[in-house]
């Protein structure tokens, strides 16, 4: 029996559900502002995923189940209508396999039972978000465990309750470790173009009530060089067969870094993280969002009219530049083999 959601031990709840409604803190709109969208059909869900409401691998995988249900309810018997909902919803975004993998959790849910069920389906939707806490707090502790007392940890991205049902992947990690006094010094990329780390990791550990300092990620290197960092720790939107590994782009640059300058990389995620479909990561379709992210990220528009940006807002690190792979199943480490899962 899994337990609830606990604020002190799990931090934020992000994601909520009534039974009936979704209710989703606006991401787009922290730190400045806590608001809340009350979201009520499959439409409003698929846009709050596609435009990052609601983002981070599995809070994106709970909010798709518990946008399964919504779909269920308002199609009655309708199942060839529900099987395209979950379609459309499947789609709102491409690299975390979270989504896909919920979507697909709920579509076999309703196959096995033969009926469309919402009230039956609420359940398996609450089940994929209890297994998520659950996850984040075994892996919290197992990845904590690996830190020498003392140590300076790196993260990228946000990975804390704002992108998961519990207290988080990396992030999680990093809460435990500083928690039991083994992380020393923490360090956030601000993560580039959407600002993850500034603006949602910052705001969590604040509330979290630990030192840390946001960097650029162009001061990875530096930081590195000057010994304060001994471990880089992020998360994942999705891992290989082989263990390499779809994030925030960035990632892989901080891995290269990570190697050379002997730091250790932690990656932290949830089997529902795992793609063993993927023999490897040159297959994983990366997402390419709008150019205009970058070009306002001064905050005001620095386009010379004409003029292009690319802005992939994932990476691929390959296998062998991560150290160790957490999971709730405990940790793995090159060469990574995750059959026995
Ligand atoms: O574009 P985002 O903000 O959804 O990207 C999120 C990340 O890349 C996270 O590192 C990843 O989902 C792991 S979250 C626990």
């Amino acid at each position: 029996m899994t337990k609830a959601f606990n604020e002190a031990e799990d931090g934020f709840q992000a994601v909520r559900f009534d039974g009936r409604d979704l209710y989703l803190i606006d991401q787009r709109r922290l730190p400045l502002t806590e608001s809340w969208l009350q979201i009520k059909d499959i439409e409003a869900v698929i846009a709050a995923i596609a435009n990052l409401v609601v983002r981070g691998a599995p809070a994106i995988g709970i909010t798709a189940a518990y946008g399964a249900v919504i779909a269920a309810r308002a199609r009655g018997s309708d199942r060839a209508g529900w099987m395209n909902d979950l379609t459309r919803l499947a789609a709102a975004r491409p690299t975390a396999v979270n989504l896909v993998w919920a979507v697909e959790r709920m579509r076999q849910f309703a196959l096995e039972r033969g009926e469309l069920d919402a009230d039956a389906l609420a359940e398996e939707a609450h089940r994929i978000h209890r297994a998520d806490i659950e996850a984040n707090r075994a892996m919290a502790q197992a990845g904590s465990a690996l830190i020498q007392p003392g140590s300076g940890v790196l993260t990228h991205c946000n990975t804390g309750s704002l992108a998961t049902g519990g207290i988080g992947t990396a992030l999680g990690v990093i809460v435990a470790g500083a928690r039991d006094g083994r992380i020393a010094r923490i360090y956030a990329d601000e993560t580039r173009p959407w600002l993850q780390g500034s603006r949602l990791t910052a705001w969590e550990l604040a509330r979290a009530g630990l030192d840390f300092r946001v960097i650029v990620e162009g001061a990875a290197a530096a930081l590195m060089a000057g010994g304060a960092v001994q471990w880089v720790i992020t998360g994942a939107d999705r891992i290989a067969a082989n263990g390499d590994v779809a994030n925030k782009i960035g990632t892989y640059s901080l891995a290269v870094l990570a190697r050379h300058h002997g730091v250790r990389m932690m990656v932290v995620a949830p089997s529902s993280t795992l793609d063993p479909a993927m023999s490897n990561g040159d297959s994983i379709e990366i997402e390419q969002r709008e150019a205009g992210e970058i070009w306002r990220a001064a905050g005001f528009n620095t386009q010379p009219s004409g003029f292009a940006a690319w802005n992939p807002v994932f990476d691929v690190t390959p296998a062998d530049l991560v150290d160790c792979i957490v999971t709730e199943h405990g940790v793995f480490r090159p060469p990574y083999d995750f059959s026995a899962m």
